[in-house]
């Protein structure tokens, strides 16, 4: 599906097709050129004190988040689209959804919202004082009203395809469309395989497709749709904090231009290896729109264990 195994650069470079550059989010697009990134997709730090983030007042972190965003407005092309991944903020027990906070800074540059999307997952950390997170969002914003949305290149199919009209000038025919349904502003990728290969793999690194020793890298497929729908080929894609390069893969796959930004020397490295791998066709990723694995509750894990089967007689569950 690559296109050509166009070599990586360093910096921006209009004629090219991969930019990894390795620095400061801010000061890297701040020497970009105005309006050429179609799609500005992008999971930014959560300000949780990760290995990869410095933990900073609340209002300072949204003061920095701002002065990127305003950046990726500029950057992005006149019809192109952002899309911004987050979950929460959590301060004391307390909980922030991001969302909530970023949404007035994309309004305040007048963007407009297309989509709230939910993407739900089954795994982990259990909560003990409130209910187990397991969901995030992402919020998708055009610049404009005119915009790319290629819904035919990510339908799904449809759950019930024999379905047809029953009166009217069409009865008889089928009522939905062949290539499938529109996939909805719920998405469930990974999800359980993710949480299976953490129960049942005790090494998820060295048995998951995908996993490198990132602690919070995007499933590529969950980025493939979004290049699909948002972008046309040999549009360029940005990932202003691109960790080990899910962004630009998902790009490159579907032969659009990818760039990211990425401040971390070893998280670059990967990114570049991913794409050296990718570019030979040795890189795993798990297929798109492949079937979630559904547990049978015939394997040991889906079963209770002998010493809890008294303990559970009369729970509601
Ligand atoms: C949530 S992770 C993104 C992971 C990415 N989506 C992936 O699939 O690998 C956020 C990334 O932002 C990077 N980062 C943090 N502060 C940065 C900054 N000021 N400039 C550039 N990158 C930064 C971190 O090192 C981390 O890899």
């Amino acid at each position: 599906m690559l296109k050509e195994n166009c070599p990586v650069s360093h910096e921006f470079d209009e004629q090219g097709r991969i930019a990894l550059c390795q620095g400061d989010a801010l000061e890297r697009l701040r020497a970009l050129p105005a309006g050429r990134f179609q799609l500005i997709v992008s999971s930014p730090p959560y300000n949780l004190g990760k290995a990869y983030e410095k933990q900073a007042r609340f209002e300072d972190y949204l003061a920095w988040q701002k002065n990127v965003i305003e950046e990726l407005f500029r950057v992005a092309t006149v019809d192109g689209s952002i899309v911004w991944q987050v979950g929460n903020y959590i301060n004391s027990g307390e909980v922030f959804p991001l969302d909530i906070y970023f949404y007035p800074i994309f309004k305040e540059l007048r963007m407009r919202l297309r989509n709230r999307i939910v993407w739900h997952f089954d795994h982990g950390l259990h909560a003990s004082k409130r209910f187990s997170g397991r969901y995030e969002v992402l919020l998708w914003f055009t610049k404009s009203d005119t915009y790319t949305f290629n819904l035919d290149a990510v339908r799904v199919p449809s759950k019930y395809p024999g379905k047809l009209h029953y009166k009217g000038p069409k009865a008889g025919q089928p009522s939905g469309n062949p290539l499938g349904k529109n996939p909805s502003d719920y998405w469930r990728i990974l999800c359980q395989e993710w949480e299976t290969g953490l129960i049942e793999i005790p090494n998820v690194k060295a048995n998951h497709p995908e996993k490198t020793e990132h602690p919070c890298q995007f499933p590529v497929e969950l980025i493939e749709r979004c290049v699909l729908a948002l972008t046309n080929e040999d549009d360029w894609v940005l990932d202003p904090f691109g960790g080990v390069g899910s962004s630009v893969i998902a790009a490159l796959k579907h032969n659009r231009r990818g760039m990211m930004i990425e401040r971390d020397a070893s998280y670059s490295a990967i990114a570049e290896e991913r794409i050296r791998l990718l570019q030979n066709g040795l890189l795993k990723t798990r297929p798109i729109g492949k079937a979630i694995y559904q547990p049978t509750g015939r394997e040991k894990v889906a079963q209770t264990p002998e010493q809890w089967r008294e303990l559970n007689q009369g729970n509601l569950l």
